[in-house]
């Protein structure tokens, strides 16, 4: 094989985020805050909330479900969260289950706050690369959780990405980053807390440090930025100066962000996801990607877009998706997330409430601290 270059990416790209979600106007005026600091000032529009029927695995079939065409291929699963339900047991297990994947797979659970999902992505291009004719599943879910009347609550969310890596990639070849890793107590979760300790500020600092110690100019017409909300990517845009990004490619690159929130690993894929929805023809583009989770680790990676992606990528489904969802108000959003955090430290749980009709998948019972999922 000396001399060819085996070409391996991504073939398939899904999401998932819950049906609800709170529109920012209703927090605003629930927290006595100007509406336009989150329109304008955060740029988000609206943020999901995690359904009572739900979590994380759940989350991810549901991203995954669709993508999983050639079940017996699939020699790896790398389930990448910082939300994760068990310190032992993988995520990628219940999922592997939950799908019905064959047994003679490899399964492992990713941890480094928002990157890790960008770093499953390299490890399964290059575990494809050294496994010629196999290939991975690459997920991240997770459910970005503040608590009420934070700074950060603002900048909540929950949804999952899924990806097929094969060789040959229909969508888009991933080529080798840059990566910089530096100790910072920007945002962290200790095992004794429920939700971040951060410092928002600092955070944004780190994050820009990173994005100029990673970037590679290549006259980029779309970058997709992580986002934590949509205007960071604006923040980051603007430390780019002139290799920066067009006001209208950032439209593309915020406009699933400005709707869904922080999906913590899978913000930056959303951006794509934005960019490839909203962008006529990429076919020959190569798309700047840069990939920030806090602790922290920053990396720029490039995507080469292949011919006919269009084939293999569902705008309208991601559309409809987002647009069919169902506004909650101030009580059904606090209830959302009083449920889920109750939920998430119970060892025997049955559901009990009814799921949406549209719903494929469901957390059904904790049993000793063990998760039972069901197709419904
Ligand atoms: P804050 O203190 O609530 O907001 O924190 P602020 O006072 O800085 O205001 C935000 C912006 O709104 C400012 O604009 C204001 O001027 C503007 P900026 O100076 O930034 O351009 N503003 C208004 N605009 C229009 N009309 C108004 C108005 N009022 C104010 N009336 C912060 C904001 C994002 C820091 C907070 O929400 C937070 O701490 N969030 C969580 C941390 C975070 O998201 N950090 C981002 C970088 S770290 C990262 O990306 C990693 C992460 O994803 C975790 C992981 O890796 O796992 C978070």
């Amino acid at each position: 094989m000396k001399g060819i270059r085996r070409m391996v990416g991504i073939d398939r790209l899904n999401y998932y985020t819950p049906r609800s979600y709170l529109d920012m106007h209703t927090l605003a005026e629930a927290r006595g805050v100007d509406p336009m600091k989150y329109i304008k000032g955060i740029g988000q529009e609206k943020m999901s909330v995690i359904g009572p029927h739900e979590d994380i695995i759940t989350m991810a079939a549901e991203a995954a479900a669709p993508i999983c065409d050639d079940k017996a291929a699939i020699d790896l699963i790398i389930f990448a969260t910082e939300s994760g339900v068990d310190y032992s047991k993988a995520a990628a297990i219940y999922l592997q289950h939950l799908l019905e994947i064959p047994n003679p797979v490899r399964v492992i659970e990713l941890k480094q706050a928002c990157y890790a999902l960008t770093s499953g992505l390299h490890l399964a291009r290059d575990f494809v690369l050294s496994h010629p004719g196999k290939k991975a599943l690459v997920v991240s879910s997770d459910v970005a959780w503040y608590g009420f009347e934070t700074a950060g609550e603002v900048t909540q969310g929950a949804g999952a990405i899924a990806m097929i890596v094969s060789e040959n990639p229909r969508l888009a070849v991933v080529n080798s980053g840059t990566p910089y890793t530096s100790d910072v107590p920007d945002f962290y979760r200790p095992n004794t807390h429920d939700v971040p300790i951060v410092d928002g500020k600092f955070s944004i600092e780190c994050y820009n440090t990173a994005l100029k110690q990673t970037f590679t100019p290549g006259g980029y017409t779309y970058i997709g930025f992580h986002m934590p909300f949509a205007k960071m990517a604006d923040k980051a845009n603007r430390i780019l100066q002139d290799d920066a990004i067009s006001d209208d490619a950032l439209l593309h690159v915020k406009s699933f962000s400005k709707e869904i929130g922080n999906i913590y690993n899978g913000s930056l894929y959303l951006a794509l996801l934005g960019i490839l929805t909203g962008v006529g023809d990429l076919t020959g583009e190569t798309i700047g990607m840069f990939s920030y989770g806090s602790g922290s680790i920053g990396e720029f990676f490039t995507l080469d877009i292949q011919p006919n992606y269009q084939d293999v990528i569902e705008k309208d489904a991601w559309t409809t998706h987002l647009s069919s969802r169902q506004a909650l108000d101030m009580l059904g959003y606090e209830m959302a997330m009083e449920h889920f955090i109750k939920r998430e430290k119970e060892t025997d749980y049955h559901f009990s409430l009814t799921a949406p009709d549209d719903a494929t998948f469901a957390l059904k019972a904790i049993d000793n601290g063990h998760r039972v999922y069901t197709r419904l």
